[in-house]
């Protein structure tokens, strides 16, 4: 996957993309990340990328014209479309699924805006999709984007050790994912649930699939709504809140 991002700071996004699973992914050859930085697509001396706001008040606007130039060059070598996403407050709350959908794509552009916005014609006429990564207010789109260029590189095939990993992380499913142990088994915090070491990998595979209802239930309620739970389901869930109301029963959190 190629994944072009236009910022003011390009070597933020390389120093975010350098270590753990994205680099890894880059090193593999299975993420080509590439910076743009719209200041070498402006005019003047100065090399303007901003101005102030039409109306008043405070902050700087960028300007329609090095952004647009930015994308074009960005753009240039496509095959087919590409789409253009900025990341900004007002986009669509990002959720896996649609990290999902967009990791299966051969190349996107991220937009990072800086400043109070950028002008509402570029959006208008370049920007395919907004996407916020959350209901706060960053200094800039960067952050999001290393956010999305994160989720999107750890689900291009090859780039996690372990092929099930991504498929048992929370949200893949819906679910919030269930506790996990290491050694010691005995340590004064705790000890590690008994059927984690049992070596029965049906009753493992319960327990796991029970806390993770369980979790969200008790965590993020309103994700279970949104889903149809089996009559397995279900039972697992009731059984785990009666626990919840007996805490005699087995661990939780
Ligand atoms: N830029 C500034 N704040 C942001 C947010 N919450 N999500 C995405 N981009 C942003």
């Amino acid at each position: 996957m190629r994944i072009d991002v236009l910022t003011l700071f390009p070597e933020f996004i390389d120093q975010c993309a350098a270590f753990g699973v994205v680099g890894r992914a880059r090193e593999r050859g299975l993420l080509d990340l590439r910076g743009w930085n719209p200041r070498d697509f402006a005019e003047g001396g100065y090399r303007k990328i901003d101005d102030r706001p039409f109306g008043g008040g405070p902050g700087m606007v960028m300007m329609v014209e090095p952004l647009r130039r930015c994308i074009r060059a960005a753009k240039q070598d496509a095959a087919a479309a590409v789409p253009v996403i900025y990341l900004s407050p007002q986009g669509r709350p990002l959720q896996q699924a649609r990290v999902r959908e967009l990791a299966a794509l051969p190349r996107v552009i991220l937009l990072c805006g800086r400043y109070e916005g950028v002008d509402e014609r570029l959006l208008a006429a370049e920007v395919d999709e907004e996407i916020s990564i959350g209901d706060y207010v960053l200094s800039g789109g960067e952050l999001a984007a290393a956010v999305l260029v994160d989720a999107m590189a750890r689900l291009q095939e090859g780039t996690l050790n372990d092929a099930e990993s991504a498929v048992q992380d929370s949200f893949e499913d819906g679910l919030l994912d269930c506790p996990h142990y290491t050694h010691p088994v005995n340590h004064e915090l705790g000890t590690v649930p008994e059927v984690l070491r049992s070596g029965n990998h049906a009753a493992i595979a319960r327990w796991r699939r029970q806390q993770s209802l369980g979790r969200t239930w008790l965590r993020r309620p309103e994700l279970l709504t949104e889903l149809e739970l089996s009559r397995t389901d279900r039972a697992l869930l009731d059984e785990f809140r009666r626990w919840q109301e007996h805490p005699a029963g087995p661990d939780t959190d």
